[in-house]
């Protein structure tokens, strides 16, 4: 089942005098999250993917097309329930401790007495805030508060997480944090879509990924059929090359570069690989090492989304 469904939906920011300045921010996308999956959405800066996000839940209201949560269209007032939200930037009240915030959502979202002080505790432990949990807001760092907006996302234990840059403004370690409790919400059947620029976190995390450009979509699916593609390049490696076997690579255009008795080069395609080899061994070279390469998810975001 899709729990999120997006169909050829748009939004065009109207603001000015007489709202006359239009900016087109989403242009039509489709796409669906399936239950169970993590899904990355990617694109540049400004390609719309936290206005989609907010068009999700509800927060801004599209200007054409549809999308649907657990199959109830937005505003899904009571899908909203099963979801948990971070947003780009929490906003969280000055004076409000990261308990208060996560009791505030565990009770907006039904939990009540002994059970929401379990979960509160619990999810304040698992997102590493718990020893600055009575703290107020304006003391806290910005990586603190990305971790105590995020305990509140979790603490209802909703099906389907929707996180936009829950990385953004944590040190090294509070990324890893992140990723091991997006794993674990994971490993209990949750959904996740969210957001992010750290391509190593989608390769580490997701099953599927949606990647924006200016407003559309170029790029969906299943991460291991993207990157499953053909082998693009070849790396090899020769040892007990002649001045002349360099001289024949070089003039053939491979840009051959030696260090430290290796002679090391790129090639494209499986005829200039075979051509090499066959080259390097008549010449009495030896084959050090032979890497093919597919595409990364940074060679398709680069290909696809600039
Ligand atoms: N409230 C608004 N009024 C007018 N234009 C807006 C508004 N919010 C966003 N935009 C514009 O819509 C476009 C998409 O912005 P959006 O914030 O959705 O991008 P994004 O993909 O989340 O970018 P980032 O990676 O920087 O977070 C941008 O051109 C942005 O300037
Ligand atoms: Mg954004």
């Amino acid at each position: 089942m899709a729990l999120i469904d997006v169909q050829s939906l748009e939004k065009t920011y109207r603001s000015g005098l007489f709202r006359r300045t239009a900016v087109e921010a989403v242009k039509g996308i489709s796409f669906t999250v399936t239950d169970g999956t993590v899904a990355g959405f990617l694109g540049p800066n400004g390609s719309g993917k936290t206005t989609t996000l907010k068009m999700l839940l509800g927060l801004i209201a599209p200007t054409g097309g549809s999308a649907f949560l657990f199959g109830e269209r937005v505003p899904a007032v009571k899908a909203r329930a099963r979801v948990g939200f971070l947003p780009e930037n929490p906003y969280v009240y000055p004076y409000l401790t990261p308990r208060e915030l996560v009791v505030m959502h565990g009770r907006l979202s039904g939990l009540s007495g002994r059970v929401l002080d379990r979960r509160t505790d619990e999810v304040l432990e698992s997102t590493g805030v718990l020893y600055a949990a009575d703290r107020q807001a304006r003391s806290l760092s910005k990586g603190m508060l990305q971790r105590a907006s995020l305990a509140a996302a979790l603490v209802a234990e909703p099906e389907l997480l929707i996180l936009d840059e829950p990385m953004s403004g944590l040190d090294p370690v509070g990324r890893k944090d992140v990723r091991d409790i997006m794993l674990a919400q994971r490993a209990l059947g949750r959904t996740i879509f969210f957001s992010t620029h750290i391509l190593n976190d989608v390769e580490s995390l997701c099953d599927e990924v949606v990647i924006l450009r200016s407003g559309k979509v170029v790029e969906a699916g299943k991460l291991r059929e993207l990157l499953g593609g053909d082998i693009i390049r070849t790396d090899i490696s020769l040892a007990k090359v002649s001045e002349a076997l360099f001289e024949t690579l070089r003039n053939n255009g491979h840009d051959p570069i030696a260090r430290m008795g290796v002679t090391s080069l790129r090639v494209a395609g499986e005829r200039a690989v075979r051509e090499v080899l066959a080259e390097a061994l008549a010449a009495g070279a030896d084959v050090v090492e032979v890497v093919p390469h597919r595409e990364t998810l940074e060679d398709i975001f680069m290909r696809r989304a600039h």
